[in-house]
């Protein structure tokens, strides 16, 4: 298994940790609603879209039976991910606390569309991998 790969899984598991403690401190205190954002996008982007990231990498190429068109890319794909999503709830959350702060909102929006370059990444690349000419005779 490839070591983003890995990677990809273990942070889905800590983000679905990160965001069911969140939703259980939602529960208890209502005020904390105002975080329902961090909580349904820690577990849709985090937990869900990273576990989906993780497998798809490691089986779509076998199921298709041609090799992955770039782990590079793969890799970098990694990193992008998690810095937009951290970075994306990170100021959506300072600035909920900060209304009067206008840069969080530029930054939540810059981080965002990281997030987005994350996903157009994993699109070339499965796309490529699945309609790659046959290398088999
Ligand atoms: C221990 C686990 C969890 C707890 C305690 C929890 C708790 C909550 C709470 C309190 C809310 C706010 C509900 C409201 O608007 O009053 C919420 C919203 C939400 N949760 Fe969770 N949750 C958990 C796991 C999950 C998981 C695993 C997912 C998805 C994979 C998820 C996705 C969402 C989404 C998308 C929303 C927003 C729903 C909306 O805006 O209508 N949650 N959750």
């Amino acid at each position: 298994m490839d070591r983003f790969v890995k990677n990809f899984i273990s942070m889905s598991i800590i983000y679905l940790a990160i965001a069911s403690l969140l939703g259980i401190l939602m529960l208890g205190n209502p005020s904390l609603l105002h975080l329902k954002f961090v909580h349904s996008h820690l577990n849709m982007l985090g937990w869900v879209s990273m576990m989906i990231f993780g497998v798809g990498y490691h089986i779509l190429p076998r199921f298709s039976g041609k090799p992955l068109k770039s782990p590079k890319m793969g890799e970098t794909q990694f990193w992008l991910a998690n810095i937009g999503l951290v970075g994306m709830l990170l100021f959506y959350t300072l600035g909920t606390f900060n209304p009067e702060v206008s840069a969080y909102r530029g930054l939540t929006v810059a981080s965002g569309l990281i997030e987005i370059l994350s996903i157009f990444l994993f699109f070339y690349n499965m796309i490529a991998t699945l309609y790659a000419k046959e290398t088999r005779g």
